[in-house]
């Protein structure tokens, strides 16, 4: 058994992506670029990766945590020079080092076994994952002698013109033999350019009579390095397909894959059917048998069973079993609906609760409310919640019915089995019973004037 390391290399700036936001925190189908290629080295096996960090490390660190070690790169001298950074975090016993672009999204875990077995498997000094890719832009060239053995790769900035002509690329994944590696990455020269390059090793390597491996990859766009922002549209697209077929292999339909965008960290149940124009993000987590869409927004929201969800838009809210929500209605941020509540057309709700079996049908704006369970909202009802310097609550009890056009003038409660007129402007409490009726509206029983 080899004792193995794992180092990620995320320091670079990404100067090509044009961005004031560090590259490996750009996201990807809503998860930051750096955590696929995190994961995938989770994936294979490594409990706790050395990240080296440079460019926005602040941000890095944040967002991956504790569970990697970290290596903090001052100066982006070279990808030589990245890996060197963790040299003083590796355990004596290391022998082994997997090192890994921080750009490198599509990679998975199964492939970096293969390139550590394979590099164990032919006792190499260095094996490094290759691909043959139709867009050679920027990358690295492989170069082979005439009985077809790696002697070296050429980056681009470097290549003569036969060298760029070559189509087999440098992934940007490699193995290295611990006691090799160190001590040549520290002698290692400065290239042309004024970087250390990694890839110098292979030709050192090669020159010394070491032996070097390289494992073609099967799948080129699983090699898809991000630098620039076209690249990152296409992971994107790659991303995405690949979390529509897991979903749909695992029990959801999806009736158009090309216009549903749903993000990597997204949960949906069996038997859901996600209809067209639909586009779910976040930590947003489906219940099973629910109808989204056609047309739904669902952004970090937590929608139960059995819920129907038509042209509609959710933030952060969060939706029990089988509510029924739509046209063109819109839940910000806040919003608690209680099972079989029904939210019809053109309805607003912000940070409201909505109890049990609860109506609002058409058009109605309810923010900072409680609405206890069998209300009937009618059309075009508001809670006025804002007084032009704070907003105040509504309180409903249960079994309201707020007649139509009513204006609940926050703060305000309205009591139990309690009913306003069409068109009352309710400013004052309703004690339960009662009815609210005018401008401003009067308190009478429900029977008539008292
Ligand atoms: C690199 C390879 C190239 C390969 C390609 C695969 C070198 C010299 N070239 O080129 O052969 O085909 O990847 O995608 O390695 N980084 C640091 N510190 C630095 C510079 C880079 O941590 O000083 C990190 C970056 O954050 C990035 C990774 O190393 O995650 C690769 O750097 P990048 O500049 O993108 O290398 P490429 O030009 O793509
Ligand atoms: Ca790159």
């Amino acid at each position: 058994m080899q004792s193995w390391a794992a180092v990620i290399l995320a320091a670079g700036k990404g100067t090509r992506m044009k961005s004031r936001l560090s590259k490996v925190l750009h996201t990807i189908a809503g998860r930051e670029m750096l955590r696929y290629a995190v994961d995938a080295v989770w994936g294979a096996g490594f409990e706790r990766p050395i990240l080296v960090v440079g460019h926005g490390a602040e941000g890095v660190r944040e967002l991956i945590g504790s569970s990697v070690a970290y290596a903090e790169q001052q100066e982006q001298l070279g990808t030589g020079h990245a890996l060197l950074q963790a040299k003083s975090l590796m355990r004596a016993d290391i022998q082994q080092v997997l090192a890994i672009n921080g750009d490198l999204p599509l990679i998975r875990p199964e492939t970096l076994r293969e390139v550590m077995s394979h590099h164990l498997a032919t006792d190499a000094t260095l094996t490094v994952l290759t691909h043959g890719g139709a867009n050679p832009e920027g990358l690295g060239r492989v170069v082979r002698n005439g009985a077809g053995r790696v002697i070296g790769i050429v980056e681009e900035a470097e290549a003569g013109v036969k060298e760029r002509g070559i189509s087999e690329l440098n992934s940007g994944v490699y193995c290295l033999r611990a006691n090799w590696l160190w001590p040549h990455l520290e002698a290692l020269p400065r290239s042309a350019s004024g970087e250390y390059y990694l890839t110098d090793l292979i030709a050192r390597a090669v020159n010394e009579g070491q032996r070097v491996e390289a494992v073609p990859l099967e799948h080129p766009e699983e090699a898809l390095g991000i630098n620039t922002r076209v690249h990152l549209a296409q992971a994107e697209a790659i991303v995405r397909q690949r979390i529509r077929e897991r979903l749909m292999l695992s029990g959801v339909t999806i009736a158009d894959p090309p216009s549903t965008f749903v993000d990597a960290d997204v949960e949906i149940g069996e038997d859901t059917v996600i209809l067209p124009h639909t586009t779910i993000s976040g930590r947003s987590r489906i219940g099973r048998d629910c109808r989204i869409g056609p047309g739904t927004i669902v952004t970090d929201s937590i929608i139960g069973d059995g819920c129907v969800i038509r042209a509609s838009m959710i933030e952060e809210s969060t939706l029990e079993d089988e509510v029924d929500m739509g046209p063109f209605s819109h839940l910000r941020p806040g919003s608690y609906i209680c099972t079989h509540v029904h939210i019809g057309n053109y309805v607003e709700i912000k940070k409201s609760r909505l109890g049990r079996d609860t109506q609002v049908g058409h058009f109605s704006y309810i923010g900072d409310a409680a609405l206890g369970e069998r209300v009937n909202i009618g059309a075009g009802t508001v809670t006025c919640n804002f007084d032009g310097v704070a907003k105040h609550q509504t309180i409903i009890g249960d079994d309201v019915f707020i007649g139509s056009d009513s204006m609940l003038v926050a703060p305000v409660t309205i009591g139990d089995r309690a009913a306003t007129g069409a068109g009352s402007v309710v400013t004052k409490d309703v004690p339960p019973d009662k009815l609210a009726l005018g401008v401003p509206a009067r308190i009478r029983s429900k029977r008539g004037p008292k």
